[in-house]
């Protein structure tokens, strides 16, 4: 942290160069690929071991962040994210080195949020002051659900006690910086256990200890609508008829009244899934809302930035398999698989599919930026939109293009309508859902990754449904569970 500190005169000056923007920043994001138990659910790019060589991640991460950072036009790293798989498995001095090496070799911002998803297991909890040693100042919390049937079926690791007493832990240490992940829809879950789940969240006794959710943990929350994914256990189970999810009416309804829950606690709905206090957003997925650039690091992160000397963003992936990952980051500086430019077009297209997706949309500023010679206005000209401007669901103003607040209910049906192909959806649903993860995989780039056939297990098995011409690919790809 001293490396951080000792910033910080570059960090005002810095600071008021990003203003003007004469300077060129990305956020970072982190893979850790190791997970504990595979959940039902998940089908993330993670890793069961019981044997981590600790130290040489280590030293890739770091080695990776640094080749890649200086491949990038980044003169300033404004917020980190260690995501996964199960990053609070990681050593909280893996974290350490890696930050104080980014703040060495670059300038990392004086008010950098570093976040980390933690899984809120006892021995993690435990962990969560180290991690903060380290430097990391903002956590969330993978709950997922307050029910304990819930927590079995979704495979966790962990009881509704352990969760309650990493909050209260995690909002001590990190005051205003806790956020909390629920999955709803999850299959047996009925709207009348959703909404006692949601109460639950107001106020929650488990054996000797009640818990005000929603005081410890009061400034940050993200929902997610459960997805089947193929490959995943709890895919075999629907599919088998064993399990049902809840239908999308169901999903629906559980969603709308989620949103009038919180609001009515006070939440503010700045993205589809994700719910803060007092302007708590999660700042790094702000900057990826907003079209930002970012820099992958670990397997299987993806990254979108224009390196230097070149004139197109380019979207990213690291290889995949931890060990292969690790074995070329070795040699030759970095595991990066695939690369692929960016046209104008496809980045439009990302613009309007992430930037609907928030309560600010898109601004003039940032559309002209990438697009000056024809105005955000002029999409009110095209058909595809044209419903959708007369019926009050998106509206266009002085600030730019947004979807009212009816319109954020129904965003994924409108962003489909009018940007992208139907056989494309799918693949469109997996990234705006999850949408840390996700956005590392644009449905334009899943699409153009199919025709550079990567040679080892992938866990992206969304691409599935693309096209027919994708089984090639699908075929070399490892699905399983
Ligand atoms: C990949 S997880 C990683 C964080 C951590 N390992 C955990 O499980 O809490 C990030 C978040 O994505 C969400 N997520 C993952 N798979 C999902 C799925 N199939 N459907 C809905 N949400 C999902 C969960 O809420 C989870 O907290
Ligand atoms: S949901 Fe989280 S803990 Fe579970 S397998 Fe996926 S990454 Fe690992």
């Amino acid at each position: 942290m001293l490396l951080v500190r000792s910033q910080h005169y570059l960090c005002r000056f810095t600071k008021s160069m990003i203003h003007s923007r004469s300077i060129t920043s990305s956020t970072l994001y982190v893979h850790w690929p190791y997970c504990r138990k595979r959940c039902t659910y998940c089908n993330f790019n993670k890793y069961i071991s019981n044997s981590v060589d600790h130290d040489r991640m280590k030293t890739c991460l770091i080695k990776e962040a640094s080749t890649l950072i200086s491949q990038s036009r980044a003169q300033v790293i404004t917020s980190v994210f260690f995501g996964g798989g199960t990053p609070s498995l990681a050593e909280p001095a893996t974290f350490q080195s890696l930050i104080e090496s980014v703040a060495r070799d670059n300038v990392l911002s004086e008010d950098a949020e570093i976040s980390m998803e933690v899984n809120p297991t006892a021995f993690q909890a435990h962990q969560l002051k180290d991690f903060k040693e380290a430097g990391i100042n903002r956590v969330s919390i993978g709950v997922q659900t307050l029910k304990s049937n819930g927590l079995n079926i979704l495979g966790r690791d962990h009881s509704v006690q352990e969760s309650l007493n990493c909050l209260e832990a995690a909002s001590t240490l990190f005051p205003r910086k806790v956020s909390l992940d629920l999955i709803f829809g999850w299959p047996g879950q009925t709207m009348d256990m959703w909404i006692e789940e949601l109460k639950q969240l107001q106020s929650l006794s488990v054996h000797t200890m009640t818990c005000q959710i929603l005081h410890v943990c009061d400034k940050h929350l993200s929902l997610y609508q459960l997805t089947v994914e193929k490959g995943t256990q709890l895919y075999s189970q629907v599919q088998s008829g064993k399990l049902q999810v809840a239908d999308t009416g169901l999903s629906e309804d559980m969603y709308l009244h989620a949103v009038q829950f919180l609001e009515q606690n006070g939440f503010e709905r700045y993205e589809i899934s994700n719910f803060a206090k007092e302007g708590q957003y999660c700042q790094h997925n702000m900057s990826y809302w907003n079209g930002g650039e970012y820099i992958g690091v670990g397997p299987g992160a993806h990254g979108r930035f224009q390196p230097n000397g070149k004139y197109e963003r380019e979207a990213r992936i690291q290889t995949l398999s931890p060990e292969a990952w690790m074995k070329e980051v070795e040699i030759r500086g970095h595991g990066t698989r695939s690369i692929v430019p960016l046209s104008l077009h496809e980045r439009l297209e990302e613009l309007l599919v992430v930037g609907l997706r928030t309560k600010w949309g898109i601004s003039h500023k940032a559309w002209s930026l990438l697009c000056p010679n024809q105005s955000l206005a002029a999409l009110t000209q095209y058909t595809e939109f044209q419903q959708y401007f007369d019926s009050g669901l998106l509206e266009i103003n002085s600030s730019g293009l947004r979807a009212s607040n009816e319109g954020m209910n129904i965003i994924d049906t409108i962003i489909v309508d009018s940007t992208v192909p139907p056989q494309q959806w799918y693949c469109l649903q997996h990234c705006v859902h999850h949408s840390r993860q996700s956005l590392k995989l644009s449905w334009s780039a899943a699409v153009f990754q199919v025709d550079s056939v990567l040679p080892e297990p992938c866990h992206i098995k969304s691409v599935d449904d693309l096209a027919p011409q994708l089984t090639a690919w699908y075929d070399v790809c490892d699905w399983g569970p």
